[in-house]
């Protein structure tokens, strides 16, 4: 749980205590903190001048040792003139920060969606120095009446400096860097100079996104991306990963190019890399026409270019072709994958059942068996974990995706092959294709000793949680956690069954429970108040938390009367709370008793 969380359990606790308050906004947010220090030791500037910054929210003190380190992206400047338009942007001076930003992807403290780092502490370097953190030119550089600064290095030391005087990153145990796009390219140039800040015991790894460049022309052949890289490395002395630099000594822009940047790199990263990148489609190969983007209009010739850039960036990809790192290349024409909604975590990603194919019996381990018995024998078929249901219920219509091998055994895990004699015998072909769809449809899955606690662990559970929702403790009025119903099922043996569904036997359970501690049905009348201004596109997203709507109230602002479930109630505030940036109010009108022997959940 967030700080967030427990500052909304709190609240819960005070609202219910004394009748009415507001909740606390469930917080997203990461604040600015600027490197004024970096300035005078190290001379850390932004093009402009100005100090470099970065946003920070802490973790969660079970996790306060954990640091994920983020690097913005937004593109380079090439030229001295590109340099000092940027100096007047946010990508070029810190005086146009904003005070806060939100996180989202990677960042957002939302551990439903961001289940790996959303409690960790969070420092997100901006970007402001074009560079993508590496310009470390002493000198400052005079363009018209503007004084230019290219300090990104300096910015980054900084940026680390502070982490460890202030933030505790000197006793970090895990640290992940990240960044996208130029901020991909940044983790990709300093992995290995982060990884020499944090404690030699700490692990660490980098997850660049979207920053793995072609040093291609453009398919029209002109030079575009290499010289303007070429040409910003060398104007603002820009430094990369100190073992590309020692063996680039003459040609250090090769350090500011993932391709060639990249062998020195000893960092285990996990690289994440559409091979359709949008941004270089547009920006490196000047590919004009996209599927996505232009309404399937493209000529075969603007094909055939777009599809050269999906094998120019996969052959590269593959490259790499080391075994320290891992890759995550899609096909969607997307650029920065893990920092925005749409395609982090998204429940349509599914690894496909193709990833690899089995060629010997050992491969065969991590399968589904389906058995049919017929004319007195056995007969197994392999599929792929998961997909045997989405099969049967029509979700997945190629059997490729379902079936590990077109091949019928007498024993999967022994890898015996069903005799063709045998299968004519009973299902009148020896077609091995045809079979496997027979057993399929028919068969039984067979389940594994370890799926089937897992399933069981995962009712447990769910039923716990059903119960911690539509209950309270009578005693305070507070709702218990999932995990305090969870510790009272194991006291009184509870176990669940496969067969039933986790709302029939909350019920027991909380009949169960009610003998050994304090606890009853309840639900909770609500007021929510919505500012007029997001009323009308708040009220639908409040709605299906309750379970009733009973009155509403559009005068000046929209004020709700729901019932809903003692354990909805800190979910609902955190909603508000950041639906309205703090503006609307949840509170707590009444807690009721649900009459015994209402038998519906
Ligand atoms: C950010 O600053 C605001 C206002 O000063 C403060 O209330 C909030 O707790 C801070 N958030 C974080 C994550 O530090
Ligand atoms: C390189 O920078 C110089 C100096 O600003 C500029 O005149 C030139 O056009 C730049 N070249 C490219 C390829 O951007
Ligand atoms: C700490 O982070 C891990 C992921 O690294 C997460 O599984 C766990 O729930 C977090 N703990 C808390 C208390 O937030
Ligand atoms: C950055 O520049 C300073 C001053 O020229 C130099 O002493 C330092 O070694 C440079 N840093 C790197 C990593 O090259
Ligand atoms: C895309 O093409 C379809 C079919 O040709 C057409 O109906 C639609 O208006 C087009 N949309 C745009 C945005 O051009
Ligand atoms: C990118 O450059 C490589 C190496 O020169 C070349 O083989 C490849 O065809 C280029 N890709 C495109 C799409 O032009
Ligand atoms: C990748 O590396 C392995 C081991 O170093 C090598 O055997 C293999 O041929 C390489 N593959 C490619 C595509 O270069
Ligand atoms: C298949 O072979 C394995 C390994 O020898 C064995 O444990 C298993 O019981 C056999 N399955 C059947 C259904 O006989």
């Amino acid at each position: 749980m967030g700080q967030g969380g427990l500052r909304a359990l709190a609240a819960v606790v005070a609202v219910v205590g004394f009748g009415l308050g507001s909740c606390a906004t469930a917080s997203n947010a990461l604040n600015l903190t600027l490197l004024t220090d970096g300035v005078d030791e190290l001379g850390a500037r932004c093009l402009d001048g100005s100090p470099g910054g970065y946003y920070w929210r802490a973790g969660s003190a079970a996790n306060a040792t954990k640091f994920l380190l983020v690097f913005n992206g937004g593109g380079w400047c090439y030229s001295l003139e590109d340099c000092a338009a940027r100096a007047k942007t946010n990508l070029g001076t810190s005086t146009l920060f904003e005070t806060t930003i939100q996180g989202d992807g990677i960042t957002k403290n939302d551990p439903g969606f961001n289940p790996d780092f959303s409690s960790w502490n969070v420092a997100y370097l901006y970007y402001c120095d074009g560079t993508s953190y590496g310009g470390n030119h002493s000198e400052p550089v005079q363009v018209g009446d503007q004084t230019l600064f290219f300090r990104g290095l300096r910015i980054l030391e900084a940026f680390l400096d502070h982490l460890q005087r202030h933030r505790g990153l000197d006793s970090a145990t895990e640290v992940f860097l990240s960044g996208h796009s130029a901020g991909g390219l940044g983790t990709y140039m300093h992995a290995d100079y982060v990884g020499s800040r944090v404690p030699a015991g700490a692990l660490f790894g980098a997850i660049p996104d979207a920053g793995f460049f072609m040093m291609n022309n453009t398919v029209g052949g002109r030079d575009l991306y290499p010289a303007q890289i070429q040409n910003i490395s060398r104007l603002a002395s820009v430094v990369g990963d100190a073992d590309c630099m020692a063996a680039n000594a003459a040609e250090a822009w090769r350090c500011m190019a993932t391709q060639h940047a990249l062998p020195f790199v000893s960092t285990r990263l996990h690289m994440i890399q559409s091979s359709y990148d949008s941004w270089q489609l547009s920006n490196i190969f000047d590919v004009s026409c996209t599927p996505k983007y232009s309404n399937n209009t493209c000529s075969a010739n603007q094909m055939d270019q777009f599809q050269a850039v999906h094998t120019t960036i996969l052959g590269q990809i593959r490259a790499t072709n080391s075994t320290r790192h891992a890759v995550w290349s899609d096909s969607c024409i997307a650029h920065s994958q893990a920092y925005y909604g749409d395609y982090f975590n998204n429940p349509s990603w599914q690894m496909s059942a193709r990833m690899f194919t089995p060629t010997n019996q050992k491969l065969l381990t991590n399968i589904a068996v389906v058995r049919q018995k017929k004319g007195g024998k056995r007969f197994e078929i392999a599929c792929f974990k998961n997909k045997v249901l989405s099969w049967r219920n029509k979700v997945e219509k190629d059997i490729d995706e379902v079936l590990q091998i077109h091949t019928v055994y007498t024993n999967v895990s022994k890898g015996e092959v069903a005799k063709n004699t045998d299968l004519q015998k009973a299902y009148g072909t020896d077609d091995h294709t045809k079979i496997c769809r027979i057993i399929l449809d028919k068969g039984e899955l067979q389940v594994s000793k370890e799926e089937r606690d897992a399933q069981l662990g995962a009712l447990f559970k769910e039923v716990a949680t059903i119960v911690a929702d539509k209950c309270i403790d009578p005693a305070t009025e507070r709702p218990y956690t999932a995990a305090q119903i969870e510790r009272a099922m194991r006291d009184i043996h509870v176990s669940v069954k496969p067969t039933a569904s986790a709302k029939a036997q909350a019920l027991d359970v909380i009949k169960k429970l009610a003998e050994t501690i304090s606890i009853a049905r309840a639900s909770m009348s609500v007021r929510v108040r919505l500012p007029q201004r997001e009323a009308k596109r708040v009220k639908p997203l409040v709605l299906p938390l309750t379970i009733a709507l009973e009155h509403e109230d559009w005068d000046d602002d929209l004020e709700l009367e729901c019932t809903i479930d003692p354990g909805t109630f800190r979910a609902l505030t955190e909603l508000v709370g950041h639906e309205t940036k703090g503006q609307g109010l949840v509170e707590i009108l009444s807690v009721k008793n649900v009459a015994e022997g209402d038998e519906v959940l």
